[in-house]
């Protein structure tokens, strides 16, 4: 894949939170297509980490869109919510939800983009049915709830599989993968076909700076904000 048609998505999780406006417009100034916002709620995930607050006080801050990516035990409570703070898009999980077509109907209605995430120990064929309705299919390729976690290069060949049942299904899909994601594995991860790179601690904790560090995540990439 043409690395100018990698997307990146910095997770605020690895920021400083002190900072946090600052950090997101310098990201943006960097090029980041997108802001992801991990929300844990200590059930789905064994962590706690952030609520809807945190989305209205970064949406006057950027115009990158924000995409909630929901690690909690009911989501469908918390859609209205996030919404209305100012949220562009959402990435739910299909584990746990015994009303995945539901949840993923809902947030259509609110007239948001939706994604569905799987584990690692999740199958792809779990996704067939639900690909047609959905803009981003999220491949989790650490266990979720905590930054600063190791790449699991068992889910390449998952990767590959998404990308031929998208290919199959729904070509315009995106293809999205969260956690571990740094100069090393990022390339691995594209070669698998994912075209929407996640990554916190490889961008936010990167004394260099965000803006040298993101450029490691997608090194072709000429001019920022310099979008296809
Ligand atoms: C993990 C979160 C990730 C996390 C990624 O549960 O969903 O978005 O912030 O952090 P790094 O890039 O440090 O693995
Ligand atoms: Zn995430």
């Amino acid at each position: 894949m043409d690395m100018s048609q990698v997307r990146l998505a910095p997770s605020i999780l690895a920021a400083d939170f002190a900072r946090l406006g600052e950090q997101v417009a310098e990201a943006e100034r960097a090029g980041a297509d997108r802001i992801h916002v991990d929300v844990m709620d200590g059930h789905f995930v064994p962590n706690l980490s952030m609520g809807a607050p945190i989305v209205s006080s970064l949406r006057p801050v950027t115009q990158l869109p924000l995409e909630v990516h929901l690690m909690i035990a009911n989501p469908d409570m918390f859609l209205d919510e996030f919404s209305e703070a100012g949220a562009d898009s959402f990435l739910v999980h299909w584990e746990g939800n015994n009303n995945l077509s539901r949840t993923v109907l809902r947030i259509k209605d609110l007239g948001k983009r939706v994604g569905v995430a799987i584990n690692p120990a999740t199958p792809a064929a779990v996704l067939e049915e639900v690909l047609q309705e959905v803009d981003t299919i999220l491949v989790m390729t650490v266990n979720p709830g905590f930054g600063h976690q190791h790449f699991l290069s068992s889910t390449l060949p998952k990767i590959r599989r998404v990308r031929q049942m998208i290919e199959r299904i729904k070509p315009e899909c995106e293809l999205e993968v969260d956690g571990g994601i740094d100069a090393t594995t990022a390339p691995l991860a594209i070669d698998a076909g994912a075209n929407v790179l996640v990554a916190g601690s490889a961008i936010f904790d990167e004394h260099q700076g965000i803006a040298t560090a993101m450029k490691r995540l997608r090194p072709e990439r000429v001019a920022p904000g310099n979008k296809t």
